[in-house]
This record gives C-alpha cells, structure tokens and sequence, in this order.
C-alpha cells in the first residue's frame, strides 16, 4: 500500500506528521547526545589537565625521572577515578603508575611548540580511555600522560540513551494521540460536509450543510457548497415548473393540430380547403412558438443571474421605446395612447427585464381596451402608472392575474388572444428589482397598474 493510495485525508496527514515527528525526534536525540558527550568528555580532560599540572608536576619536579622513580597512584585523591599516569623520556617509558601493572598507555608524538594534546580516545587492553598528554615545562625531553577509562562518561552516555529509549516512545505516543484528537476536531466538518452531501439527492435538494461560521476554510466550503445546492434548487424547480406548465399548455393546441390535420387528410379537398387549414395550423404554431419562449423567459428568470447584469439605467428611455413600439398597434386597434409626464429617472436593473415589464403592461392595457377608448401612461417620482379605460377585472381576480396561465373568463379578455403569462413574468420581473405593484380595477370601468421602483442609493 502506497501513501497516495491512502483513503482517508486523515491519515495521511497523521502518518505525515507521524514520521516528521519521529524525524525531528531522532535528530534532536542524536544533537543533545553529541553535545552531552562534548561536555562529559571536556570535563573529562580539564581534569586530567589540572591532575597533571596540579599533582604530577609538583610530585615529579627535582626528581630525576630516569632514576626510575616510581610513585603511587593511591596516595592521590583525584576528583575522577581509575587515573593511569605514564611519563616517557624521548619516547621511553621511564614512569609508571602501579595500577599500569602488564600496560602501558600509547606513545604520543608531540611537536616542540604545542606541547599538549588531549581527547584522544585510545584502547589499551580491554578499556577505551581518554588520555591528555604534555611536555613537562622545565624538560622537554620529557613527556606526561594522563589517562582514564571511559567507564564513568559510558555511564553518563548511557544513562541519556536510556532516556531516550524510554522518554522517545512515550513523547511521541502521546504527541501522536495529541495529533490525532487534532486532527479529529479539525477535520470533523470534513465528515459532517461529506455526510450531508450524500443525502442530498437532485429531487431532495432541501438539506444544507450546516457549519460553524467562523471564517475558516471549512466554514467558506460549507457556504460555498449551500449556495451551489440552493442555486441548484431553484434551476431544478424552474426547470420541474417549465416542463410542468410546457406539457401542461402544449397538450391543446398540439391536439388541435393533430386532429385538424387528420380530419383533412380523411378525403380529398379542394385547394381552398388544404389553404384554410395550413393557415388555421400555422396560427396554432405561431401561438405555440410565442408561448414556448415565454415559458423560456420565465424560466431564465433567475435572481442571481439577472442581478449580475444589474446597473444605471434610464428607466424614462426603456419606457419611451416600448411605447414606440405600441403606437402602431394601439392606432390599428383605434385605443388612444396619452402618454402623461415621463421624468428622467435612473434606477438600477437590467434593462431587458424592465422592457419586459412595460411592453407586457402597455400590451394588456390596449388589448383589454376598446376602441375609442384610452390607455395612458405616466412616470414620475419612480413611479410608473399605466392607466386603461378597458374592461376591468374582477375583484376575486386581482391577487390571481399574477399567477401563471391565469386567464379571466369573466370578462371579454377570452376573445382576446394570449396565454396568462405576461403578469407572471412582470410579477417576477418586478421583485427582482424591488419594485411594488398596485391594480386598481372597476369593471367596465378601466386598470389602474402602478409599478413603484427603488430610487438607487
Ligand atoms: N389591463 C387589463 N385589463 C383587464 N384585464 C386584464 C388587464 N391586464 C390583465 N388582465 C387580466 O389578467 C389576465 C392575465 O394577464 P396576463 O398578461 O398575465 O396574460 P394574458 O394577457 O392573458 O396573456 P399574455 O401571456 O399574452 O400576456 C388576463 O387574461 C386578463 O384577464
Ligand atoms: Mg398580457
């Protein structure tokens, strides 16, 4: 098993962090261990330099070392013990320590101008020692040797390899255990993330992650995460809706198509005939094909993406180039258009939509209009009023014009040809910019429809 083949985050980060502490642990160990050996062994020598310089010297100056002078070693008391003390005469061994019985320690060779050499670690029979070796002062032809084993720094090393045989595992257990509960606390959003998106599924799409928002990574990727579901919700529901209202609104006309074609086909008909049919099949079509991008427009009408568009638009100008646009129908219908104040007005929003909104208000208020009679529209103080002279609705009706395919049957709009959508589109449309709608409607009387927009900060 390779390390990239490790499943869980967790443990990868735990086996890194793992043998980076095992690393670190081990390097301190072999730094303090050389250290602590630097400083056993310096003292080891500083005091066989003062034995020698302090004791030896004294002992052996005024003597004639060749006379084979010999002295015993139990006499002294050293701060250290197992002193081996030997001084040559130009490399021959003239002085032994009685504890040097059978050894001797090693010759050293030492230049004339530096006359000491110490912390040399030597083997003599069985020990390991240290030695410190000088020329006595007065007779250069002389040298003095201190040496003692290592029995006692062994000792000392020793007992900080122990430590460390014990210590070390310990240490790293519990920094280990200390790691792992870490880890744990860090990366349970991790878990609770991974578990919530399981159960979120495209037709429940209700859940979200729930999350700790202090400002970290997580919490960011939790935010993240819920705002992509709840962006994923409302298109599942626009498209659930669209495909709801589609094969819902498609049914008819389809139907009449198909029956109007294959009553024709059932004989023989004159030219006339084929004509008036592929006129009446061709006006179904057009129907259908209005309908069918209105559905799209409705369907695209999603928040987020029409705020992202939102900026400084000149509402006055929107509205006078959709009424532009109305003069030719409403002189063919014989419906007056009065167009009122239009002050300059900038609001914030995204001039497609606004278009919408108004053409959608301007074309009921001439189609549910008679001839002869009047529509008028205004603008001033961000206030967009669209008044008709026209057939009314019904009180029980007001609050359901906006919802869609709601089409009254109670007055003259059924002759009238539409498909219940447009107020829908101007209801969202409206929201979307913040914009309050009022009707006002009398029967036979007129609509008063007044669009109320946010003046930008
Ligand atoms: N100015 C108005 N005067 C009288 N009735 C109206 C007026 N505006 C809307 N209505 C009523 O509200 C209903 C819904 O209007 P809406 O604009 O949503 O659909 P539509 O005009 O029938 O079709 P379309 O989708 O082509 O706009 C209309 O069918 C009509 O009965
Ligand atoms: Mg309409």
């Amino acid at each position: 098993m390779t390390f990239n083949s490790l499943k869980s985050v967790k443990s990868k980060i735990f086996i890194t962090y793992g043998v980076l502490l095992i690393i670190t642990v081990l390097f301190s160990n072999a730094v303090f261990y050389y250290f602590a050996k630097e400083y056993i062994y310096k003292n080891t020598v500083n005091a066989l330099k003062s034995i020698s310089r302090d004791v030896i010297w004294d002992d052996i100056k005024g003597k004639n070392l060749k006379d084979n002078f010999s002295f015993s070693i139990h006499k002294y008391e050293f701060s250290i013990r197992n002193v081996f003390i030997q001084a040559q005469y130009n490399g021959k061994i003239v002085l032994k320590s009685k504890n040097l019985i059978g050894l001797e320690l090693p010759i050293q060779k030492l230049s004339k101008k530096n006359s000491i050499s110490h912390l040399k670690i030597h083997k003599i029979s069985k020990y390991n020692i240290i030695m410190y070796s000088t020329k006595i002062p007065w007779d250069e032809n002389y040298t003095v040797q201190i040496a003692t084993t290592t029995k006692t720094e062994n000792y000392h090393l020793g007992k900080i390899i122990n430590m460390f045989l014990f210590g070390d595992p310990i240490f790293i257990l519990f920094v280990l255990l200390i790691i792992y509960k870490m880890l744990q606390d860090v990366l349970r959003p991790m878990n609770i993330m991974v578990k919530t998106a399981k159960e979120i599924t495209i037709t429940d799409l209700n859940k979200r992650i729930p999350y700790y928002d202090n400002g970290d990574e997580f919490a960011e990727l939790a935010k993240t995460l819920n705002n992509m579901f709840s962006k994923l919700q409302s298109s599942y529901k626009q498209i659930k809706q669209f495909s709801q209202d589609a094969s819902h609104q498609l049914k008819t006309p389809l139907t009449s198509i198909r029956l109007q074609a294959g009553v024709t086909l059932k004989k023989d008909r004159d030219i006339n005939e084929y004509k008036n049919v592929l006129k009446s099949i061709k006006n179904e079509i057009t129907y259908l094909q209005n309908m069918i991008n209105d559905l799209f427009l409705l369907a695209q009408m999603d928040n987020d993406t029409i705020k992202d568009n939102f900026e400084n638009i000149r509402l006055d100008i929107v509205l006078m180039n959709v009424i532009g646009e109305f003069i030719v129908i409403a002189n063919k219908k014989g419906v007056t258009l009065d167009i009122k104040d239009i002050d300059n007005t900038v609001i914030l929003g995204d001039s497609t939509q606004i278009s919408v909104l108004c053409s959608n208000l301007i074309d009921n208020a001439i189609k549910y209009t008679e001839k002869g009679k009047r529509v008028s529209i205004e603008l001033k103080n961000y206030m967009m009023t669209i008044e008709d002279e026209g057939v009314g609705i019904e009180e029980k009706n007001i609050n359901a014009v906006f919802d869609r395919f709601f089409r009254a049957d109670s007055n003259d709009s059924k002759i009238v040809k539409g498909y219940g959508l447009g107020l829908s589109m101007v209801k969202i449309i409206a929201n979307i910019h913040k914009a309050d709608i009022n009707i006002q409607s009398e029967i036979k009387v007129g609509t008063k429809i007044t669009v109320k927009f946010p003046k930008p900060i």
